[in-house]
């Protein structure tokens, strides 16, 4: 084998702990630290005049999507869909001109992503393309090609690709920004800075590993596990149901915090462990309170969250995983760590084919 697991038992754990590194090599070919400015490739297309953005992914590269939908629409006020690709291509979605369709793969390849890909061409969209391999076809059909530098992933559950995509988004999100007039200057810098933290922040994430995996008997003895988040962190919900599904076959879902009430709730009891993504800031509160909701009715809720946060809100949880404090930006990416560390565990004590799961293939290239 070419490439090897190094140190680590798995493939998918050595990815994990690169990702401090390849998020690093990522943010460094999008911004420039002289003046602290975001530096994309400059398309040749008006960036400044597309009216929306639509973005059609698969898997984990949906949920990326999702988080960028949040900043697309927070930091540049442009309105963006989102589909999974085998929806968009067959909904006669409405694409009008001045549209820019992004297209997020780690593979570059995924048959339903490609094949939408080539519909939005057909309908006159400006192509982007978020792409892991920049050999794959995807990357050889983008007017706009966006590279993340997560290097070659064996794991068949996306872990390094994921944070890198969200690394590449972050900053195409504060381009569109910038386009827009919507960004000065000053605020870019403050942006760029928030990024630049990442990959320490993503380094002291993974320093709760040992924690993570004490607990992981738990949730492995569990049939159901919820998984709730909310505004950016919602899609790492769904981002963390997905990982426990695709490599220990506990059922998972992932939820709106919300929504919980509107449904799920009935499924809770003590049978049911809950894990609460939270990090302190603007929507902490809301989320907390969700929580509250399905500890009253039993719940034994695992909470994420930075050290102010589990002060607040710990008490009464079943277990608790303290995050280093980050700004609200880069929480999508260093919250990626704990997530995907407990699948991990969780499917070593099932002792499950972690970096093969039954049925799943890296790059789905059939319809
Ligand atoms: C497969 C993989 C997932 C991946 C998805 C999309 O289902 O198992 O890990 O997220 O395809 O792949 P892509 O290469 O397009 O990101």
């Amino acid at each position: 084998e070419l490439i090897s697991k190094g140190n680590h038992r798995h493939y998918m754990l050595k990815e994990i702990y690169e990702q401090p590194v390849v998020v690093a090599q990522t943010l460094r070919s999008y911004m420039r630290r002289i003046d602290d400015q975001v530096s994309l490739p400059i398309p040749d297309f008006d960036l400044s005049a597309i009216r929306r953005v639509t973005i059609v992914a698969c898997g984990t590269s949906f949920y990326a999507g999702m988080v960028a939908k949040y900043w697309f629409e927070q930091f540049a006020r442009i309105p963006v869909d989102i589909d999974v690709a085998s929806e968009f291509r067959y909904r006669e979605p409405v694409l009008e001109p001045g549209g820019l369709a992004l297209f997020i793969s780690q593979s570059g390849e995924t048959a339903d992503t490609l094949a939408a890909l080539r519909h939005a061409r057909a309908e006159g969209q400006k192509i982007a393309v978020v792409v892991n391999v920049p050999t794959s076809t995807m990357a050889r059909e983008a007017d706009l090609l966006l590279p993340t530098h997560a290097g070659p992933e064996i794991g068949v559950a996306s872990t390094k690709a994921f944070t890198c995509q969200l690394a590449v988004l972050a900053a195409l999100a504060a381009n569109l920004a910038r386009a827009k007039g919507r960004l000065s200057p000053e605020e870019e810098k403050k942006v760029v800075r928030h990024l630049a933290e990442a990959p320490a922040a993503l380094n002291a994430a993974l320093a709760y590993d040992e924690a993570i995996e004490s607990m992981a008997g738990v949730i492995a003895g569990a049939r159901d596990v919820l998984y709730l988040g909310r505004g950016p962190d919602y899609p790492l919900a769904l981002e963390g149901a997905l990982k426990l599904k695709e490599i220990s076959y506990i059922h998972a879902e992932g939820y709106a915090a919300g929504e919980m009430k509107h449904g799920p709730i009935a499924l809770i009891d003590d049978a049911v462990p809950v894990i609460v993504i939270a990090p302190s800031g603007p929507l902490f509160e809301k989320t907390v309170s969700n929580m509250q909701e399905v500890q009253a009715r039993g719940g034994k809720v695992v909470l994420i969250s930075d050290y102010d946060g589990i002060a607040a809100a710990g008490d009464g949880c079943l277990a608790t995983i303290t995050m280093p404090k980050v700004h609200p930006l880069i929480a999508p990416l260093v919250y990626a760590v704990p997530v995907q560390l407990l699948a991990y565990h969780v499917a070593v004590a099932k002792g499950t084919d972690v970096d093969q799961p039954r049925n799943l293939a890296k790059s789905v290239t059939v319809e």
